[in-house]
């Protein structure tokens, strides 16, 4: 017996020492001191030693089942500090290492100068409205007094969306004039911005697709001087206190009086340069009193009510703003154009 115990002792802390996992520990904890383990069926046999012997050898099986623990308990915790240094090496962070730069995105420069334009016109104490791109031809301009037969109504300028020319993209912004009064008394104070369609070839300073900011004030005794005050403010806000304008006679179907509007030359200062094609002043927007028929028609009483209203061209307004010089470059989006904004 004391031959087996020494083996077991020998055998068994060897083993131990060997193990390269906690489950392998496991089985060999199992192996050697578990119920049906060796060691243990060792110690049933204690009963028929002679009552000399039963001591000795109790006292040596003792020892070796302490050895055996100990080692077992010293092999665990081994095992365990070398797991947490693999998963603390593995799991490293190196603080040293350089950042990664995030790429940060910006306002493209229509949204720059759309939100400029909108800021102004908030701070004059007007709302901002939105209106369909896809529009009826009523509204674009049956009811902006263009009736059927009107030039601008004709196929060639216009992207009509049914053979019977009732759905179209809308050529301008202007049919939101009547939209909002359609659904709002006066006073009234909006701009409506968004984009229009028109079937133009693309060059420097034409695309089928642009953007527009109609405004209207609809008040009792609102007259010309309303307009050019606004305007006026809104130009000063924008290219600078002492910007001069020029208001032209023009003509629009839906307004009566109707004018055209031109900043003086930013370049030249008005004497005529490259820039303005030597005539000192640059057209902006159109304007006008709302025509009589077009307030009318959407019941509001003439007698009591007036009105003006306006149409700017946003991509004309962003290319002076930020001397581009090409149309094109506005909407072709390539990254070595737009990371300079
Ligand atoms: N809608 C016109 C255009 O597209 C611009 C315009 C002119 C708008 C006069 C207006 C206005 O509101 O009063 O050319």
């Amino acid at each position: 017996m004391k031959e087996t115990l020494e083996q077991i002792r020998r055998e068994a802390l060897a083993a131990l020492e060997g193990a390269g996992s906690a489950q392998e520990l496991e089985t060999l904890r199992v192996q050697y001191l578990g119920k049906k383990g060796e060691l243990t069926a060792v110690l049933k046999q204690m009963g028929k030693l002679s009552p000399e012997e039963r001591p000795v050898m109790g006292q040596l099986a003792n020892e070796v089942r302490e050895a055996l623990t100990a080692s077992l308990a010293r092999r665990q915790q081994e095992l365990e500090a070398a797991g947490l240094e693999a998963r603390l090496a593995a799991e490293a962070v190196d603080v040293t290492i350089p950042g990664r730069r995030p790429a940060l995105g910006h306002k493209h420069p229509m949204s720059i100068a759309l939100d400029e334009l909108k800021e102004i016109f908030i701070g004059m104490g007007f709302q901002i409205a939105e209106g369909p791109e896809v529009e009826l031809a009523e509204y674009n301009f049956t009811k902006l007094n263009t009736d059927e037969g009107h030039p601008a109504r004709e196929w060639g300028d216009t992207f009509y969306m049914r053979e019977d020319s009732s759905l179209l993209l809308r050529t301008q912004t202007s049919p939101m004039q009547v939209r909002t009064m359609e659904q709002q008394r006066p006073p009234i104070r909006v701009i409506a911005p968004g984009r229009v369609y028109r079937k133009d070839e693309v060059d420097a300073t034409h695309s089928p697709m642009f953007h527009q900011v109609e405004g209207l004030v609809v008040d009792r005794g609102i007259t010309m001087a309303d307009l050019k005050g606004t305007l006026n403010t809104f130009v000063e806000a924008l290219y600078g206190k002492g910007t001069k304008t020029r208001f032209r006679p023009h003509h629009f179907p839906f307004t009566e009086p109707s004018c055209e509007v031109d900043v003086q030359c930013h370049a030249c200062g008005g004497a005529g340069c490259r820039v303005c094609k030597g005539e000192g002043w640059i057209e902006l927007l159109g304007a006008g009193m709302v025509h009589p028929k077009v307030l009318q028609g959407v019941g509001i009483d003439t007698e009591i009510y007036s009105g003006f209203a306006f149409g700017i061209g946003v991509e004309r307004m962003a290319m002076r703003r930020f001397s581009i010089t090409d149309l094109r470059l506005i909407f072709e989006n390539d990254m070595r154009f737009l990371s300079q904004f």
